[in-house]
Protein backbone atom coordinates (compact mmCIF):
# COMPACT_ATOMS: atom_id res chain seq x y z
CA UNK A 1 0.00 0.00 0.00
CA UNK A 2 0.95 3.37 -0.95
CA UNK A 3 2.33 5.75 2.32
CA UNK A 4 -0.11 7.93 3.01
CA UNK A 5 -3.43 6.46 2.19
CA UNK A 6 -3.30 3.98 5.18
CA UNK A 7 -6.38 5.35 6.55
CA UNK A 8 -9.65 5.55 4.33
CA UNK A 9 -13.19 6.93 5.80
CA UNK A 10 -15.93 6.02 3.37
CA UNK A 11 -19.22 7.87 3.94
CA UNK A 12 -22.44 6.41 3.26
CA UNK A 13 -22.49 2.02 3.22
CA UNK A 14 -24.50 1.40 0.81
CA UNK A 15 -24.42 -0.69 -2.54
CA UNK A 16 -21.14 0.90 -3.43
CA UNK A 17 -19.74 2.43 -0.07
CA UNK A 18 -19.64 -1.19 1.68
CA UNK A 19 -18.31 -3.25 -1.11
CA UNK A 20 -15.49 -0.77 -1.62
CA UNK A 21 -14.82 -0.44 2.45
CA UNK A 22 -14.66 -4.07 2.15
CA UNK A 23 -12.15 -4.10 -0.91
CA UNK A 24 -9.96 -1.82 0.71
CA UNK A 25 -10.34 -3.49 3.47
CA UNK A 26 -9.23 -6.55 2.25
CA UNK A 27 -6.19 -4.83 0.48
CA UNK A 28 -4.75 -3.49 3.57
CA UNK A 29 -6.10 -0.16 4.42
CA UNK A 30 -7.64 0.84 7.59
CA UNK A 31 -11.09 1.94 6.90
CA UNK A 32 -13.83 3.13 9.03
CA UNK A 33 -17.16 3.30 7.26
CA UNK A 34 -19.69 6.22 8.36
CA UNK A 35 -23.11 5.39 7.62
CA UNK A 36 -26.38 7.40 9.64
CA UNK A 37 -28.47 4.41 10.27
CA UNK A 38 -27.48 2.81 13.50
CA UNK A 39 -28.77 -0.68 12.38
CA UNK A 40 -26.42 -0.64 8.91
CA UNK A 41 -23.42 0.38 11.42
CA UNK A 42 -24.36 -2.62 13.86
CA UNK A 43 -24.97 -5.51 11.64
CA UNK A 44 -21.47 -4.16 9.48
CA UNK A 45 -19.61 -4.56 12.98
CA UNK A 46 -20.94 -8.08 13.50
CA UNK A 47 -19.45 -8.96 10.20
CA UNK A 48 -22.51 -9.07 7.85
CA UNK A 49 -24.02 -7.03 4.52
CA UNK A 50 -27.17 -5.59 4.87
CA UNK A 51 -28.21 -6.41 1.61
CA UNK A 52 -27.23 -9.18 -1.05
CA UNK A 53 -24.57 -8.87 -3.45
CA UNK A 54 -22.25 -11.87 -4.41
CA UNK A 55 -18.97 -12.42 -2.20
CA UNK A 56 -19.66 -9.67 0.24
CA UNK A 57 -20.69 -11.03 3.58
CA UNK A 58 -17.48 -12.81 3.00
CA UNK A 59 -15.69 -10.00 2.11
CA UNK A 60 -17.01 -7.83 4.67
CA UNK A 61 -16.77 -10.64 7.59
CA UNK A 62 -13.41 -11.54 6.60
CA UNK A 63 -12.65 -7.41 6.92
CA UNK A 64 -14.15 -6.96 9.71
CA UNK A 65 -12.72 -10.03 11.89
CA UNK A 66 -8.86 -8.66 11.01
CA UNK A 67 -9.70 -5.42 12.69
CA UNK A 68 -9.25 -3.36 9.58
CA UNK A 69 -12.91 -2.87 9.22
CA UNK A 70 -15.00 -1.10 11.83
CA UNK A 71 -18.74 0.92 10.93
CA UNK A 72 -19.30 4.01 12.71
CA UNK A 73 -22.25 6.54 13.04
CA UNK A 74 -19.67 9.44 13.08
CA UNK A 75 -16.91 10.17 10.82
CA UNK A 76 -12.95 10.13 12.22
CA UNK A 77 -9.48 11.05 10.84
CA UNK A 78 -8.08 9.69 7.66
CA UNK A 79 -6.08 10.03 4.55
CA UNK A 80 -8.88 9.20 2.21
CA UNK A 81 -12.60 10.58 2.19
CA UNK A 82 -14.58 8.04 -0.40
CA UNK A 83 -18.21 10.02 -0.20
CA UNK A 84 -20.80 7.19 -1.54
CA UNK A 85 -24.38 8.66 -0.35
CA UNK A 86 -27.30 8.90 -1.88
CA UNK A 87 -28.26 11.35 -4.49
CA UNK A 88 -31.84 10.86 -5.41
CA UNK A 89 -33.93 13.24 -6.98
CA UNK A 90 -36.66 15.73 -5.63
CA UNK A 91 -40.27 15.61 -6.34
CA UNK A 92 -40.07 18.12 -9.00
CA UNK A 93 -37.05 16.15 -10.18
CA UNK A 94 -34.46 18.30 -9.29
CA UNK A 95 -30.95 17.14 -7.88
CA UNK A 96 -31.42 16.53 -4.18
CA UNK A 97 -27.67 16.95 -2.96
CA UNK A 98 -28.67 17.32 0.60
CA UNK A 99 -27.16 14.11 1.47
CA UNK A 100 -23.64 15.05 0.03
CA UNK A 101 -23.95 18.59 1.88
CA UNK A 102 -24.52 16.57 5.49
CA UNK A 103 -21.60 14.48 4.27
CA UNK A 104 -19.68 17.74 3.73
CA UNK A 105 -20.31 18.48 7.74
CA UNK A 106 -19.65 15.32 8.93
CA UNK A 107 -15.88 15.80 7.02
CA UNK A 108 -15.22 19.02 8.18
CA UNK A 109 -14.15 18.85 11.50
CA UNK A 110 -11.94 15.85 11.20
CA UNK A 111 -10.80 16.95 8.22
CA UNK A 112 -6.50 17.78 7.93
CA UNK A 113 -3.82 19.01 6.56
CA UNK A 114 -2.86 16.67 2.89
CA UNK A 115 -6.45 14.85 2.96
CA UNK A 116 -7.96 13.64 0.05
CA UNK A 117 -11.76 13.75 -1.02
CA UNK A 118 -13.59 11.71 -3.55
CA UNK A 119 -16.99 12.22 -4.48
CA UNK A 120 -18.13 8.96 -5.92
CA UNK A 121 -22.02 9.83 -5.87
CA UNK A 122 -23.58 10.41 -8.98
CA UNK A 123 -23.36 14.24 -9.00
CA UNK A 124 -24.86 16.90 -11.51
CA UNK A 125 -22.51 19.11 -12.74
CA UNK A 126 -20.52 21.83 -10.29
CA UNK A 127 -21.05 19.30 -7.02
CA UNK A 128 -17.67 18.60 -6.38
CA UNK A 129 -16.36 22.44 -6.42
CA UNK A 130 -19.47 23.20 -4.14
CA UNK A 131 -18.27 20.36 -1.86
CA UNK A 132 -15.18 22.09 -1.78
CA UNK A 133 -17.00 25.36 -0.67
CA UNK A 134 -19.03 23.25 1.79
CA UNK A 135 -15.98 22.23 3.91
CA UNK A 136 -14.04 25.73 3.16
CA UNK A 137 -17.12 27.36 5.11
CA UNK A 138 -16.88 25.29 8.36
CA UNK A 139 -12.64 25.32 8.17
CA UNK A 140 -11.61 28.15 7.54
CA UNK A 141 -8.24 27.12 8.63
CA UNK A 142 -7.55 25.24 5.82
CA UNK A 143 -6.82 26.11 1.80
CA UNK A 144 -9.31 24.30 -0.51
CA UNK A 145 -8.39 23.88 -4.51
CA UNK A 146 -11.96 25.76 -5.71
CA UNK A 147 -10.09 28.92 -4.28
CA UNK A 148 -6.86 28.17 -3.55
CA UNK A 149 -6.11 26.23 -6.54
CA UNK A 150 -2.98 23.33 -6.90
CA UNK A 151 -1.45 24.22 -4.06
CA UNK A 152 -4.53 23.85 -1.69
CA UNK A 153 -4.09 21.47 1.77
CA UNK A 154 -7.39 19.33 0.63
CA UNK A 155 -7.44 17.56 -2.20
CA UNK A 156 -10.76 17.43 -4.01
CA UNK A 157 -11.96 15.17 -7.06
CA UNK A 158 -14.69 13.50 -8.33
CA UNK A 159 -14.54 10.06 -9.61
CA UNK A 160 -18.49 8.35 -10.32
CA UNK A 161 -19.17 4.87 -9.93
CA UNK A 162 -20.31 2.77 -13.14
CA UNK A 163 -20.95 -0.84 -11.47
CA UNK A 164 -23.05 -3.22 -11.98
CA UNK A 165 -25.24 -4.96 -9.11
CA UNK A 166 -24.45 -8.51 -9.10
CA UNK A 167 -21.08 -8.40 -10.15
CA UNK A 168 -20.07 -5.08 -7.62
CA UNK A 169 -17.21 -6.53 -6.64
CA UNK A 170 -15.90 -7.32 -9.65
CA UNK A 171 -16.10 -4.10 -11.71
CA UNK A 172 -15.01 -1.92 -8.72
CA UNK A 173 -11.72 -3.42 -9.22
CA UNK A 174 -11.76 -4.43 -13.55
CA UNK A 175 -13.53 -0.94 -14.30
CA UNK A 176 -12.03 1.93 -16.01
CA UNK A 177 -12.35 5.05 -13.68
CA UNK A 178 -12.49 8.80 -14.77
CA UNK A 179 -11.03 10.80 -12.53
CA UNK A 180 -11.96 14.83 -12.36
CA UNK A 181 -9.65 16.83 -9.93
CA UNK A 182 -10.93 20.65 -8.76
CA UNK A 183 -7.18 20.86 -9.79
CA UNK A 184 -4.54 18.66 -12.17
CA UNK A 185 -3.04 17.69 -8.99
CA UNK A 186 -6.03 16.33 -7.05
CA UNK A 187 -6.96 14.34 -10.13
CA UNK A 188 -3.12 13.41 -9.63
CA UNK A 189 -3.60 12.78 -5.99
CA UNK A 190 -6.99 10.69 -6.65
CA UNK A 191 -5.44 8.13 -9.14
CA UNK A 192 -2.70 7.26 -7.53
CA UNK A 193 -4.98 6.31 -4.33
CA UNK A 194 -7.32 4.27 -6.83
CA UNK A 195 -4.05 2.74 -8.94
CA UNK A 196 -3.39 0.86 -5.48
CA UNK A 197 -6.34 -1.51 -6.17
CA UNK A 198 -8.35 -0.96 -9.48
CA UNK A 199 -7.04 -2.97 -12.33
CA UNK A 200 -8.97 -0.64 -15.16
CA UNK A 201 -7.26 2.15 -16.32
CA UNK A 202 -7.37 5.91 -14.21
CA UNK A 203 -8.67 8.47 -16.78
CA UNK A 204 -7.71 11.83 -15.63
CA UNK A 205 -10.02 15.12 -16.26
CA UNK A 206 -11.37 17.92 -14.72
CA UNK A 207 -14.46 17.65 -12.20
CA UNK A 208 -16.72 18.93 -14.32
CA UNK A 209 -16.34 16.58 -16.56
CA UNK A 210 -16.05 13.92 -14.82
CA UNK A 211 -19.44 14.27 -13.40
CA UNK A 212 -21.23 15.04 -16.81
CA UNK A 213 -19.43 11.93 -18.12
CA UNK A 214 -21.20 9.94 -15.35
CA UNK A 215 -24.90 11.81 -16.44
CA UNK A 216 -23.82 10.95 -19.96
CA UNK A 217 -23.46 7.54 -19.63
CA UNK A 218 -26.24 6.88 -18.13
CA UNK A 219 -28.24 9.40 -20.54
CA UNK A 220 -27.05 7.63 -23.42
CA UNK A 221 -28.81 3.99 -21.95
CA UNK A 222 -31.58 5.92 -21.20
CA UNK A 223 -32.28 7.19 -24.46
CA UNK A 224 -30.99 3.60 -26.48
CA UNK A 225 -33.90 1.86 -24.47
CA UNK A 226 -36.22 4.28 -25.24
CA UNK A 227 -35.72 3.97 -28.52
CA UNK A 228 -36.15 0.11 -28.04
CA UNK A 229 -39.38 0.64 -26.17
CA UNK A 230 -40.57 2.76 -29.08
CA UNK A 231 -39.92 0.69 -31.63
CA UNK A 232 -41.93 -2.06 -29.63
CA UNK A 233 -44.78 0.17 -29.80
CA UNK A 234 -44.42 1.15 -33.60
CA UNK A 235 -44.47 -3.15 -33.38
CA UNK A 236 -47.78 -3.15 -31.25
CA UNK A 237 -49.61 -0.71 -33.71
CA UNK A 238 -48.47 -2.87 -36.77
CA UNK A 239 -49.14 -6.63 -35.83
CA UNK A 240 -45.03 -7.32 -36.09
CA UNK A 241 -42.85 -9.07 -32.98
CA UNK A 242 -40.46 -6.53 -31.77
CA UNK A 243 -38.42 -9.03 -30.65
CA UNK A 244 -37.81 -10.11 -34.25
CA UNK A 245 -37.40 -6.49 -35.45
CA UNK A 246 -34.66 -5.61 -32.94
CA UNK A 247 -32.75 -9.58 -33.17
CA UNK A 248 -32.38 -8.73 -36.95
CA UNK A 249 -31.57 -5.18 -36.66
CA UNK A 250 -29.10 -5.81 -34.65
CA UNK A 251 -27.56 -8.28 -36.58
CA UNK A 252 -26.51 -4.91 -38.79
CA UNK A 253 -22.17 -4.47 -37.87
CA UNK A 254 -23.46 -0.81 -36.33
CA UNK A 255 -26.21 -1.46 -34.71
CA UNK A 256 -26.85 -2.25 -31.69
CA UNK A 257 -30.45 -1.37 -29.69
CA UNK A 258 -30.65 -1.89 -26.03
CA UNK A 259 -34.27 -4.43 -25.35
CA UNK A 260 -37.57 -3.17 -24.67
CA UNK A 261 -39.12 -3.57 -21.17
CA UNK A 262 -41.73 -2.17 -19.61
CA UNK A 263 -39.77 0.84 -18.13
CA UNK A 264 -36.67 2.18 -16.91
CA UNK A 265 -36.10 1.78 -13.41
CA UNK A 266 -32.79 1.40 -10.80
CA UNK A 267 -31.70 4.78 -8.72
CA UNK A 268 -29.40 5.60 -11.63
CA UNK A 269 -30.30 5.43 -15.26
CA UNK A 270 -34.03 6.40 -14.14
CA UNK A 271 -32.71 9.25 -12.45
CA UNK A 272 -29.10 10.94 -13.80
CA UNK A 273 -30.74 12.45 -16.75
CA UNK A 274 -32.79 14.63 -14.91
CA UNK A 275 -29.65 15.90 -13.96
CA UNK A 276 -28.94 17.19 -17.22
CA UNK A 277 -32.00 18.52 -18.18
CA UNK A 278 -31.96 20.37 -14.69
CA UNK A 279 -28.53 21.72 -15.30
CA UNK A 280 -29.29 22.49 -19.49
CA UNK A 281 -33.18 22.15 -20.22
CA UNK A 282 -33.45 23.80 -23.40
CA UNK A 283 -30.93 21.63 -25.18
CA UNK A 284 -31.72 18.43 -23.49
CA UNK A 285 -34.89 17.83 -25.77
CA UNK A 286 -33.74 14.18 -26.48
CA UNK A 287 -33.07 13.39 -23.09
CA UNK A 288 -36.42 14.45 -21.83
CA UNK A 289 -38.13 12.54 -24.73
CA UNK A 290 -36.10 9.47 -23.50
CA UNK A 291 -37.54 10.22 -20.00
CA UNK A 292 -40.96 10.78 -21.00
CA UNK A 293 -41.18 7.40 -23.63
CA UNK A 294 -39.42 4.92 -20.44
CA UNK A 295 -41.43 6.57 -17.48
CA UNK A 296 -45.13 6.50 -19.85
CA UNK A 297 -43.85 2.62 -20.49
CA UNK A 298 -45.52 0.83 -17.23
CA UNK A 299 -49.11 2.44 -17.72
CA UNK A 300 -48.68 0.79 -21.53
CA UNK A 301 -47.92 -2.70 -19.79
CA UNK A 302 -51.34 -1.67 -17.10
CA UNK A 303 -53.16 -1.23 -20.09
CA UNK A 304 -52.22 -4.93 -21.75
CA UNK A 305 -53.00 -6.31 -18.66
CA UNK A 306 -56.66 -4.75 -18.32
CA UNK A 307 -57.04 -5.36 -21.46
CA UNK A 308 -56.18 -9.54 -21.36
CA UNK A 309 -57.99 -9.59 -17.67
CA UNK A 310 -61.56 -8.80 -19.29
CA UNK A 311 -61.63 -12.27 -20.67
CA UNK A 312 -62.17 -14.10 -16.95
CA UNK A 313 -64.72 -13.37 -14.57
CA UNK A 314 -62.65 -13.67 -11.77
CA UNK A 315 -58.98 -12.97 -12.74
CA UNK A 316 -56.39 -13.88 -11.14
CA UNK A 317 -53.20 -12.45 -12.37
CA UNK A 318 -49.56 -13.31 -11.54
CA UNK A 319 -47.34 -10.87 -11.47
CA UNK A 320 -43.67 -12.39 -11.87
CA UNK A 321 -40.64 -9.87 -10.33
CA UNK A 322 -40.67 -6.71 -8.59
CA UNK A 323 -36.83 -5.45 -8.90
CA UNK A 324 -35.79 -3.12 -11.36
CA UNK A 325 -33.66 -5.49 -12.86
CA UNK A 326 -32.91 -9.21 -13.05
CA UNK A 327 -31.38 -11.41 -10.32
CA UNK A 328 -31.12 -8.61 -7.57
CA UNK A 329 -33.58 -7.49 -4.69
CA UNK A 330 -33.33 -3.76 -5.23
CA UNK A 331 -36.87 -2.28 -6.51
CA UNK A 332 -36.02 1.49 -6.13
CA UNK A 333 -37.59 3.03 -8.80
CA UNK A 334 -39.11 0.09 -9.90
CA UNK A 335 -41.13 -0.10 -13.20
CA UNK A 336 -42.68 -3.80 -12.31
CA UNK A 337 -43.52 -2.07 -8.75
CA UNK A 338 -45.27 0.32 -10.17
CA UNK A 339 -47.11 -1.45 -12.21
CA UNK A 340 -48.18 -4.41 -9.32
CA UNK A 341 -49.36 -1.14 -6.75
CA UNK A 342 -51.01 -0.05 -10.61
CA UNK A 343 -53.03 -3.22 -10.71
CA UNK A 344 -53.54 -3.83 -7.09
CA UNK A 345 -54.97 -0.01 -6.86
CA UNK A 346 -57.17 -0.80 -9.93
CA UNK A 347 -58.54 -3.93 -8.35
CA UNK A 348 -58.25 -5.84 -11.18
CA UNK A 349 -58.72 -9.12 -9.64
CA UNK A 350 -56.46 -11.54 -7.09
CA UNK A 351 -52.67 -10.41 -7.64
CA UNK A 352 -49.95 -12.86 -7.07
CA UNK A 353 -46.52 -11.46 -6.82
CA UNK A 354 -43.59 -14.09 -7.43
CA UNK A 355 -40.09 -12.50 -6.72
CA UNK A 356 -37.62 -14.88 -5.49
CA UNK A 357 -35.47 -12.14 -4.31
CA UNK A 358 -37.26 -10.77 -1.44
CA UNK A 359 -38.56 -11.99 1.74
CA UNK A 360 -41.85 -10.09 1.76
CA UNK A 361 -43.92 -7.71 -0.56
CA UNK A 362 -42.95 -3.85 0.21
CA UNK A 363 -44.91 -1.38 1.81
CA UNK A 364 -48.26 -0.83 0.68
CA UNK A 365 -48.41 -4.25 -0.91
CA UNK A 366 -47.68 -6.09 2.11
CA UNK A 367 -50.99 -4.52 3.58
CA UNK A 368 -53.25 -5.32 0.57
CA UNK A 369 -55.75 -8.36 0.96
CA UNK A 370 -55.77 -8.48 -2.92
CA UNK A 371 -52.21 -8.80 -3.13
CA UNK A 372 -50.18 -12.31 -2.12
CA UNK A 373 -46.44 -13.27 -2.35
CA UNK A 374 -46.60 -16.82 -3.65
CA UNK A 375 -43.66 -19.03 -5.39
CA UNK A 376 -43.55 -19.41 -9.44
CA UNK A 377 -45.25 -22.89 -8.81
CA UNK A 378 -48.18 -21.84 -7.08
CA UNK A 379 -48.69 -18.71 -9.26
CA UNK A 380 -48.33 -20.62 -12.85
CA UNK A 381 -50.69 -23.02 -11.50
CA UNK A 382 -53.75 -20.62 -9.98
CA UNK A 383 -53.17 -17.67 -12.72
CA UNK A 384 -55.39 -17.00 -15.36
CA UNK A 385 -53.08 -14.13 -16.60
CA UNK A 386 -49.37 -14.01 -16.28
CA UNK A 387 -47.08 -11.17 -16.67
CA UNK A 388 -43.58 -11.27 -16.62
CA UNK A 389 -41.74 -8.36 -15.05
CA UNK A 390 -38.43 -9.20 -14.43
CA UNK A 391 -36.06 -11.54 -16.53
CA UNK A 392 -35.07 -13.21 -13.37
CA UNK A 393 -33.06 -16.46 -14.14
CA UNK A 394 -35.63 -18.39 -12.00
CA UNK A 395 -38.32 -17.59 -14.58
CA UNK A 396 -36.26 -18.19 -17.78
CA UNK A 397 -36.58 -22.28 -17.73
CA UNK A 398 -39.81 -22.58 -16.92
CA UNK A 399 -41.89 -25.44 -18.87
CA UNK A 400 -44.15 -23.24 -21.06
CA UNK A 401 -46.93 -26.28 -21.28
CA UNK A 402 -47.37 -24.78 -18.50
CA UNK A 403 -48.77 -21.25 -20.14
CA UNK A 404 -51.01 -23.14 -22.47
CA UNK A 405 -54.34 -21.22 -21.63
CA UNK A 406 -53.21 -17.95 -19.89
CA UNK A 407 -53.02 -14.78 -21.24
CA UNK A 408 -49.18 -14.09 -21.28
CA UNK A 409 -47.51 -10.66 -21.10
CA UNK A 410 -43.72 -10.94 -21.58
CA UNK A 411 -42.32 -7.44 -20.71
CA UNK A 412 -38.97 -8.81 -21.49
CA UNK A 413 -39.10 -11.22 -24.00
CA UNK A 414 -37.80 -13.87 -21.81
CA UNK A 415 -40.02 -16.73 -23.17
CA UNK A 416 -39.85 -16.14 -26.88
N1 LIG B 1 -25.91 1.15 -6.56
C1 LIG B 1 -25.30 1.21 -7.70
O1 LIG B 1 -25.23 0.23 -8.42
C2 LIG B 1 -24.64 2.49 -8.17
C3 LIG B 1 -23.88 2.46 -9.33
C4 LIG B 1 -23.25 3.60 -9.75
C5 LIG B 1 -23.41 4.78 -9.03
N2 LIG B 1 -24.20 4.81 -7.92
C6 LIG B 1 -24.30 6.07 -7.20
O2 LIG B 1 -23.60 5.95 -5.97
C7 LIG B 1 -24.25 6.70 -4.95
C8 LIG B 1 -24.61 5.79 -3.79
O3 LIG B 1 -25.53 4.84 -4.28
P1 LIG B 1 -25.93 3.55 -3.44
O4 LIG B 1 -26.68 2.70 -4.36
O5 LIG B 1 -24.72 3.00 -2.75
O6 LIG B 1 -26.90 4.21 -2.36
P2 LIG B 1 -27.50 3.49 -1.06
O7 LIG B 1 -28.75 4.19 -0.75
O8 LIG B 1 -27.47 2.02 -1.23
O9 LIG B 1 -26.41 3.83 0.06
C9 LIG B 1 -26.16 5.10 0.54
C10 LIG B 1 -25.88 5.00 2.03
O10 LIG B 1 -25.51 6.30 2.50
C11 LIG B 1 -26.07 6.45 3.81
N3 LIG B 1 -26.08 7.91 4.10
C12 LIG B 1 -26.95 8.85 3.70
N4 LIG B 1 -26.55 10.06 4.13
C13 LIG B 1 -25.41 9.86 4.83
C14 LIG B 1 -24.50 10.74 5.52
N5 LIG B 1 -24.69 12.05 5.56
N6 LIG B 1 -23.44 10.19 6.14
C15 LIG B 1 -23.24 8.84 6.10
N7 LIG B 1 -24.04 7.98 5.46
C16 LIG B 1 -25.11 8.49 4.82
C17 LIG B 1 -27.42 5.79 3.71
O11 LIG B 1 -27.91 5.45 4.98
C18 LIG B 1 -27.09 4.56 2.85
O12 LIG B 1 -26.72 3.44 3.64
C19 LIG B 1 -25.45 7.36 -5.62
O13 LIG B 1 -25.07 8.63 -6.07
C20 LIG B 1 -25.72 6.44 -6.80
O14 LIG B 1 -26.38 7.12 -7.84
C21 LIG B 1 -24.80 3.68 -7.47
Amino acid sequence: MTPGFERVCVIGLGYVGLPTAAILANRGFHVVGVDVKAETVSMVNEGRAHFTEPDLDVMVRGAVAAGRLRAAEAADHADVFLVTVPTPFTADRKPDVSFLRSAAQSIAPVLDDGNLIVIESTSPVGTTQAFSEWLAEVRPDLSFPHRDGEGAQVRLAHSPERVLPGRILVELVQNDRVIGGLSARCARHAAAFYETFVNGECLLTDARTAELVKLVENSYRDANIAFANEISMVCDRLGIDAWEVLRLANRHPRVDILKPGPGVGGHCIAVDPWFIIDSAPDESVLIRAARRVNDAMPMHVVAKVREAAKRFDSPRVACLGLSYKADIEDARESPALRIVETLARDGIGEILVVEPHAGGLPAPLDADPGVTKVDLDAALEAAHVVVLLVDHRAFAGIDRARLDGKAVIDTRGLWR
